[in-house]
């Protein structure tokens, strides 16, 4: 057999075994996920909607006997459920009322700029993905007014909120069409309205790589412009609809994720604390600050509100795990977040159905487990909460 065969017989092998995945993960997702189902925000317990909005329980329950607001549904036991569209509305009732303003609106007031929040690290597996769809997610169901951005062409956030990569993108609709040299389109025709309210969506599928091999020929042919200003400039088209972006970056350091970063106000890596992971990582920072400096050079602001570090799937019970976690607030100090992402079955489980732990039923899961894995969540996500807050001088 000489080398060609070799090759060919590779090349069958894996084309046979692609078709074999395609068709069984068809064949999973229609079960876990027909193609025709819409997804929906569940309900929320009174409890739930009352600590989403930070009033009693009993608050909550007056304001439904004296018949203000959004009347909740009432289970066959005569509890209380809200919907995320309830709460919201409840907001705003509160808001009318607050002792001071945002109050129960967190989001911009006059002079308070755009958060863009790049989320990275070229890490596949670092927890990107998982961190952009809970922070966007609480966000919204807390009243500020999101844009979630998938960056990445491998897609999982859009998965996740529902959209099918592959099927429903057939004629564009990611950010590289608002992004592309050649005649780019207004953000606003690629920006959907997700099942969440105050939660919007700009899709991401293989599209998305054009980018990255669009751009060297636009610099090579002298009109890329400025190339890593084209997301901060697209998103300036929308800046008074938002309160905060999230943007899902790409497992690499590629054209898609400069110009994240160079959008960016601020910028979470998340970091799994694994020592493998740690070591990837100082690549990762040394080539991203090179990068910036290449930027930099070009006469770009390249500073940043805020920069943190998110330790993500952190296994407490590990002892290695807690070496490095040690090291790492050894020696970045407050720049790595208090709150770590925990690891939970009750996340990768959500997963599994394209569901974030937001969507999914507590009774699906143990009691003591989903309350654990939330608790590590709301933490992670109510402390970038404060960053925010911070950088619009407030607390
Ligand atoms: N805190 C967590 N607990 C359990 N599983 C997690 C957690 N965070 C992420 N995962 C799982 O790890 C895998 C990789 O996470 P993901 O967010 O997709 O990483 P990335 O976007 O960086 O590639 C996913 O299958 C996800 O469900
Ligand atoms: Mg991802």
């Amino acid at each position: 057999m000489d080398a060609t065969d070799q090759h060919e017989d590779l090349n069958a092998v894996i084309r046979q075994h692609s078709e074999w995945l395609a068709t069984q993960l068809h064949v999973q997702r229609e079960s876990l996920f027909p193609p025709d189902a819409k997804k929906e925000m569940r309900k929320f317990t009174s409890g739930e909607a009352a600590a989403l909005l930070g009033v009693n329980d009993s608050y909550l329950r007056k304001l439904h006997l004296d018949g203000k607001g959004p009347s909740p549904e009432l289970t066959p036991g005569n509890r209380r459920i809200y919907s995320a569209q309830d709460i919201q509305e409840l907001r705003v009732l509160l808001e009318k009322t607050a002792r001071r303003p945002g109050d129960y609106l967190p989001g911009r007031r006059e002079g308070d700029h755009l958060q863009i929040i790049g989320v990275m690290n070229f890490k596949g597996g670092s927890g990107k993905t998982t961190t952009s769809a809970h922070l966007a997610q609480r966000l919204a169901l807390k009243g500020y007014r999101v844009l979630a951005i998938d960056l990445d062409p491998q897609a999982s956030l859009t998965a996740l909120h529902g959209v099918q990569p592959e099927l429903d993108l057939q004629e564009g609709g990611t950010l590289y069409d608002a992004i592309r040299y050649d005649s780019p389109a207004p953000i606003s025709t690629v920006i959907r309205k997700t099942y969440i309210p105050n939660l919007d969506l700009i899709p991401g599928n293989l599209e998305l790589m054009e980018f990255e091999h669009e751009t060297p020929r636009a610099l090579a042919q002298g009109n890329a412009g400025l190339f890593f200003f084209r997301v901060k400039e697209a998103l300036a088209q929308v800046d008074p609809d938002y309160d905060v972006v999230v943007i899902d970056c790409p497992p690499q350091l590629g054209f898609l994720t400069m110009s994240a970063l160079s959008a960016a106000t601020g910028v979470l890596v998340t970091i799994h604390p694994e020592m493998l992971d740690v070591m990837s990582m100082s690549q990762f920072l040394r080539m991203t600050a090179d990068l910036m400096d290449v930027i930099a050079e070009s006469g770009a602001d390249m500073s940043h509100d805020w920069m943190r570090y998110l330790l993500t799937r952190y296994e407490p019970a590990d002892g290695p795990q807690n070496r490095v976690v040690a090291f790492l607030r050894s020696m970045y100090g407050d720049k790595v977040l208090n709150a770590p992402m925990l690891k939970s079955t009750a996340i990768s489980d959500a997963g599994l159905t394209k569901q974030t732990l937001y969507e999914v039923e507590r009774s699906a899961f143990t009691r003591s487990t989903y309350d654990r894995a939330i608790e590590s969540l709301n933490a992670v996500n109510d402390e970038i909460a404060e960053l925010i807050q911070k950088t619009w001088g407030r607390r």
